[in-house]
């Protein structure tokens, strides 16, 4: 189905813990400036003030966090004015480690919802995939095809934006069920912040402080301190210069690789990319597969 819209202003908020999402953000940005249309791009972290242009579309871009957006992008949403004059055209779009499979399927729902409210009509949904910078890693060989492949997958959504293609999804139950009971990890999310142990490589540079994208981090006597607003988005463990940072509890989430795209780029510099049926294998990378492949 298409609707026709004039589309002169886009506005893209985005969240990003560990940088994917904020390179699926600069790849739409460069689409659609490619055409001449004016994005606004703006990076969803706290206090960050909603701003008040009237874009012709608003793009929301998150990393899915246990099968939902996470509790920022939620606030963000709660914070934003509704516009009970005329509805503002919005896009969804997910990005994770895993794709458009169960138990993802029903991530965008709630962020959807609460759009709505906010006379936001949702006219899009997308899930892009990039590598998994949780609990299993993605093996460099695919981790490189992601990233190849982002700037064709941006190209579609954009051209689709722009043709006015409307696309929703439409979970299932089991989808549903599973992000509802995601919606938990956001009340444990705090303990993980408040546990994580600093070691003696922590010189107290401030890099943690001035990166958190909950202002949950204050440096005192040349030591971070956590506060209780961590939503898990790892920023602060893998990005840490000095590898100071380790986790104090659900130590297995965290990829003892750490999580780095441009040292991902580095290693598989100049390696043959093997064919993507021999790489994802099994059902953890069954969205992942479908995603590389489905064009
Ligand atoms: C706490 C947490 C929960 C996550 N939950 C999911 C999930 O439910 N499904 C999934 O496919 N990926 C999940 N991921 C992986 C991220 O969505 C994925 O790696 C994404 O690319 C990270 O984006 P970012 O680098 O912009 O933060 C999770 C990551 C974290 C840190």
């Amino acid at each position: 189905m298409e609707i026709s819209r004039k589309i002169n202003k886009i506005k893209i908020a985005y969240f990003s813990g560990t940088g994917s999402t904020a390179r699926v953000a600069d790849a739409l940005e460069r689409e659609f400036t490619a055409h001449g249309i004016s994005v606004i791009k703006l990076e969803i972290r706290a206090g960050n003030i909603v701003s008040g242009d009237k874009e012709d579309l608003l793009i929301l871009l998150f990393a899915v966090h246990a099968f939902n957006a996470p509790k920022i992008v939620y606030k963000w949403i709660d914070s934003l004015c509704s516009n009970n004059n005329r509805p503002v055209h919005a896009a969804v779009i997910s990005v994770s480690g895993g794709g458009e499979m169960t138990p993802n399927t029903a991530c965008r729902v709630s962020s959807i919802r609460k759009l709505e409210r906010k006379n936001c009509k949702v006219v899009y949904e997308k899930m892009v995939v990039m590598p998994s910078n949780w609990f299993v890693k993605t093996d460099d060989r695919l981790a490189i095809r992601l990233l190849e492949i982002l700037p064709s997958k941006a190209k579609r959504i954009a051209d689709d934006l722009l043709a006015g293609v409307v696309y929703r999804t439409r979970p299932k139950l089991i989808g549903r069920i599973f992000s509802r009971v995601g919606e938990m990890e956001k009340t444990g999310t705090k303990f993980f912040g408040q546990k994580i142990r600093v070691n003696e490589n922590c010189n107290g540079c401030g890099w943690c402080e001035k990166k958190c994208p909950a202002n949950n981090i204050s440096i005192l006597d040349n030591r971070p301190i956590f506060g209780r607003e961590c939503f898990l988005c790892l920023k602060c463990i893998y990005g840490c210069p000095n590898k100071a940072l380790k986790a104090g509890t659900f130590k297995f989430i965290i990829l003892k690789e750490g999580y780095d795209l441009k040292a991902i780029e580095k290693r598989m510099k100049g390696i043959k990319p093997a064919p993507v049926e021999n790489l994802a294998k099994g059902y953890l990378w069954k969205g992942v597969k479908e995603y590389l492949l489905e064009d």
